[in-house]
């Protein structure tokens, strides 16, 4: 149980991704070092044309640094009108149970009030049970309303950003 968030900082990655930087690609590494499960997840996104793309759809990524500047996750927002979406989570296992996620979303809802975002939104797959802990944890629920985006393969959850 996480009483308080440890300490993270969200560092942007998408100034240094338009400009190609290596520095880039070295910090997603340290994010998605892992095979397995999120194999497909990873190599979706792993490669900088990937990254460069999910920039140009305007989803802007940031890696989690936690208080002895090691890499420990990323994070990734993108608004749609009104609202935001957050996704792209991803903490290496031996990261998890820390409160590092928590953590993000928390740093992640400030930015996305700066953004001027009321409610953000967060696809959740199908048993995906840590994540779902994690977003009910910080303040997400259900969203019937838009069933729909899950296309049947999951739930989404929304929160709405007290300003
Ligand atoms: C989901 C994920 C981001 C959580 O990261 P994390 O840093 O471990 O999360 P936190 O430490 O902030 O909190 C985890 C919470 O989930 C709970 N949890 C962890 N594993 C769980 C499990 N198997 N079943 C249910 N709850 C679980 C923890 O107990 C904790 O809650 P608590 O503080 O009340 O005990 C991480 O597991 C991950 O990267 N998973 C793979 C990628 C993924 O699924 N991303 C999300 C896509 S929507």
């Amino acid at each position: 149980m996480q009483l308080e968030h440890p300490v993270i900082k969200l560092i942007p990655l998408f100034g240094k991704m338009s400009s190609g930087s290596r520095l880039t690609l070295g910090l997603l590494k340290d994010i998605y070092p892992e095979k397995g499960r999120y194999d497909e997840y990873i190599s979706g996104h792993e490669t900088r044309i990937s990254i460069f793309k999910d920039h140009i759809l305007g989803r802007r990524w940031f890696a989690i640094e936690n208080g002895a500047k090691e890499i420990v996750g990323g994070i990734a927002i993108w608004p749609e009108k009104n609202d935001g979406w957050v996704g792209r989570l991803y903490i290496p296992d031996k990261f998890r149970n820390q409160g590092y996620a928590s953590a993000a979303i928390s740093e992640l809802e400030r930015h996305a009030k700066n953004l001027g975002i009321k409610t953000l939104h967060a696809f959740i797959g199908h048993g995906n049970e840590p994540s779902i802990t994690t977003f009910k944890k910080a303040g997400f629920n259900v969203n019937e309303k838009l069933h729909h985006r899950a296309e049947g393969k999951g739930v989404i959850f929304s929160r709405i950003l007290k300003h």
